[in-house]
């Protein structure tokens, strides 16, 4: 059931070309000209008199959260706040009738998860759950499913649930754009292009996982690494970060760039493992400065680039680069090299890749 691979883990990291095709699917219409979701049943009224999104979620599906905020506050220009859900649920959050809340969980079952979808319908608000599991506790009490086809994820390591939670985000974003006629009709054309060359892009990172293996192999060793970047780069770094310390056991930290010298640049010694994500273009040059910050101290940084971004390939030590896409959609492919490089760490340590120790795959107590 492995499929040949060694681990569920990298199993399910080589699903992902499937699981984005299978989540996009036919939700975009033949043409290519719109986002078609007859399962959400929010009648276009209904979608004008949202006022502001709550998106609530723990762990990996927060980072996704993270940056379904951005997308749709890019897209649509609703304020939207993501929340991790065991802080969500006691903070007596604002949550009035206008207010949509979007729980995002993998299982449909985490305990924080399903408590914060009881505590918004009890005010009032309309819930859409994103879920990869028919049937799972948060489908059936959501007024609104929106299902991530990745199939079974076995790993405690999420990754394809991820990555199909992006799509449901992107998906969404447009839908909801579309009805609010908030985007031109040419760019929502463009944007699900791109999002439809998704799934060879990602094939083609994978194929290069060795490079991300040979770099891994480096790093095995360290105890500390960092990653950084900027907006949606923050967030894939968030996530990066989590992957790498629940099955790696090394400490990381995701920082957004700009915020290092406010206090973390004291780490930042000779050979301290630095990852830093460039994927944002307006915001390169800024992420660039940061990145000089770092070796001006002696870290020794990996840039995760476009392919030809040479700016910022000239201010590292070396270069992973990523295949040119939209910068919204960027995080759909700046995180397989993230997942690989914590996949090869964690085996280079010699860890229970699939099983790492203290986790559980599914959270269901508080
Ligand atoms: O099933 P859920 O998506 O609700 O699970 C949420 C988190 O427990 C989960 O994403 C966790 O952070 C992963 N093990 C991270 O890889």
């Amino acid at each position: 059931e492995k499929a040949g691979f060694d681990h569920f883990m990298m199993k399910e990291i080589y699903d992902q070309p499937k699981a984005y095709r299978d989540t996009i699917g036919s939700r975009i219409s033949e043409d290519g000209s719109r986002v078609v979701l007859d399962e959400i049943g929010m009648t276009a009224d209904e979608i004008r008199r949202i006022r502001n999104i709550h998106i609530v979620a723990c762990g990996t599906a927060y980072h996704a959260g993270l940056v379904g905020k951005s997308v749709i506050e890019k897209l649509v220009r609703i304020p939207v706040e993501a929340d991790v859900a065991s802080e969500y649920r006691y903070r007596a959050p604002i949550i009035t009738p206008e207010t949509l809340v979007i729980v995002v969980s993998q299982s449909g079952e985490t305990a924080d998860t399903l408590a914060a979808l009881r505590e918004a319908k009890r005010s009032g608000a309309r819930v859409l759950a994103i879920t990869n599991v028919v049937g799972s506790s948060v489908s059936r009490e959501a007024d609104d499913v929106l299902v991530t086809w990745a199939g079974p994820e076995i790993a405690v390591a999420s990754t394809k649930a991820y990555t199909t939670q992006l799509m449901a985000f992107y998906l969404l974003g447009l839908y909801l754009a579309q009805t609010l006629e908030t985007l031109e009709q040419a760019e929502i054309v463009r944007t699900l292009a791109a999002m439809q060359s998704l799934p060879e892009q990602v094939e083609s990172i994978l194929a290069r996982s060795e490079e991300i293996k040979a770099y891994a192999e480096k790093i095995a060793s360290h105890e500390h690494l960092f990653f950084i970047g900027r907006g949606l780069d923050y967030a894939v770094a968030l996530e990066g970060s989590l992957k790498l310390k629940e099955i790696s056991y090394i400490h990381s930290e995701a920082y957004p760039a700009g915020e290092l010298k406010h206090g973390t640049l004291a780490l930042i010694e000779e050979g301290v493992p630095v990852i830093a994500l460039g994927l944002q273009t307006e915001l390169i040059e800024k992420t660039v400065s940061n990145i000089k910050e770092v070796t001006a101290r002696g870290g020794e940084v990996l840039g995760i680039a476009y392919e030809g971004d040479n700016e910022l390939a000239k201010s590292v030590d070396r270069t992973f680069s990523i295949p040119r896409t939209l910068d919204l959609l960027s995080p759909a492919l700046t995180v397989i090299p993230l997942q690989l490089l914590s996949y090869y760490a964690s085996l280079a340590r010699g860890n229970d890749v699939d099983k790492p120790r203290n986790l559980a795959k599914s959270v269901t107590v508080e």
